[in-house]
């Protein structure tokens, strides 16, 4: 063997083994230390509070709010002022399940943005007191890295992805296809150029007199449905980008054309309808999916947000494991829809990093990736 090549080799073994030092220094590091991290959600909706101990959840609090589903949608004036009532009791029932007081915090994680600034205000403004009354670190946390980060917290029976990976964030305000090449290390690769894809079912649902959010109705009548009953046309958008707007307005415009020559049109037909729209819409996810796996050669998907609950998105990611060889991560469930378990996580792992937020943080309706 030349000299050259036996060179080589060392420094190849030397790089491998400093990277495995790193590693399990890093695992020892975290698993020497009582870590407690409050989580605290605040961004659209629902008042969410969890506890995290060494990576695992001890709880995992939600107070979602009733008050929009009279108005077909989130007020951000009521939202806010549920925060306001809900923040103190769902913090003191997390610490509570969690079996901690709260002198035992490490740290205070919460969600800087996107989402509604008077909601992100409360949790924003509340984190930031607390955290300074303790006197220890505050966490800042990007809510959409959240939703794929959620994907690392401890759980039996499901396993993590491996970086790379691509993620699909699904709700009802955000659609988006995430490049993940490490915790941190994110490209957004295609978003909504308009409403998000939970918009689109709720609002198809509003259309057909469904409450409010219409998902999971659409969901359980599309399953008793025929899906090619109706055809809608998927909307043309370049790239990985999405739209949903048009295929809102096309339902519209479909059902009053109906509604006119026959008014018990939506009676008679809502399974169908419901399983058309469903078609419809998991077969522009999936297209873009096939084309983000095509374009970046990674096969791995990890979905989160409450769309993430549709039987269809979940068998159509089924299907593409054999058809496609892909390989598909979803979250449990109290972990997908908006939740303060993901925001925790994130805490914890940033806490390591050392990543802390000073006390002039202030929250960002538009925060980025
Ligand atoms: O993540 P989430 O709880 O809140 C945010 O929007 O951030 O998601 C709520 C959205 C709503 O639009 C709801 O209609 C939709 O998720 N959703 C579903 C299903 N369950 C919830 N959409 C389709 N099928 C479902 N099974
Ligand atoms: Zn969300």
């Amino acid at each position: 063997m030349s000299s050259f090549v036996f060179t080589k080799k060392i420094k190849v073994w030397t790089f491998v083994l400093s990277i495995k030092y790193n590693y399990y220094t890093e695992i020892l590091l975290m698993s020497s230390q009582n870590i407690y991290i409050l989580g605290i959600e605040s961004s659209c909706d629902d008042t969410a509070a969890s506890v995290i101990y060494n990576g695992k959840i001890l709880s995992n609090v939600v107070a979602s709010q009733k008050v929009h589903s009279e108005y077909g949608g989130v007020v951000p004036e009521l939202a806010s002022r549920a925060h306001q009532q809900n923040i103190v009791p769902v913090v003191h029932q997390a610490l509570e399940k969690a079996n901690i007081n709260k002198s035992q915090l490490s740290a205070i994680a919460f969600t800087r943005g996107p989402g509604l600034m008077g909601s992100l205000l409360v949790g924003t403004s509340f984190a930031k007191s607390f955290a300074y009354g303790l006197n220890i670190p505050l966490i800042d946390v990007n809510h959409m890295q959240a939703h794929i980060l959620a994907h690392f917290i401890d759980e039996e029976g499901f396993d993590k992805p491996e970086f790379p990976f691509l993620a699909m964030t699904i709700s009802g305000g955000h659609t988006q296809i995430v490049k993940v090449d490490g915790y941190f290390d994110m490209d957004v690769i295609g978003e909504t150029i308009d409403d998000a894809v939970g918009e689109a079912y709720d609002k198809s649902g509003k259309v057909l007199g469904l409450g409010y959010p219409a998902g999971p109705e659409i969901d359980k009548r599309a399953q008793l449905g025929n899906p090619k009953a109706f055809k809608f046309t998927k909307p043309r958008v370049d790239g990985l980008n999405f739209s949903f707007s048009g295929l809102k307005t096309a339902i519209l415009y479909f059902v009053q054309r109906e509604v006119k020559s026959d008014p018990d049109f939506i009676a008679k037909n809502l399974n169908d309808i419901c399983a058309s729209i469903q078609y419809t819409i998991i077969g522009i996810l999936i297209d873009k999916l096939k084309l983000a796996t095509k374009q970046t050669g990674i096969n791995q998907i990890a979905i989160g947000g409450g769309v993430s609950a549709n039987s269809g998105i979940r068998q159509a990611l089924k299907d593409g494991e054999h058809k496609f060889g892909w390989k598909t991560y979803v979250p449990k469930f109290e972990f997908t829809t908006d939740n303060a378990a993901m925001i925790a996580i994130v805490g914890y792992l940033k806490y390591f990093e050392g990543d802390f937020a000073d006390q002039s943080i202030t929250a960002s309706a538009r925060l980025k990736i």
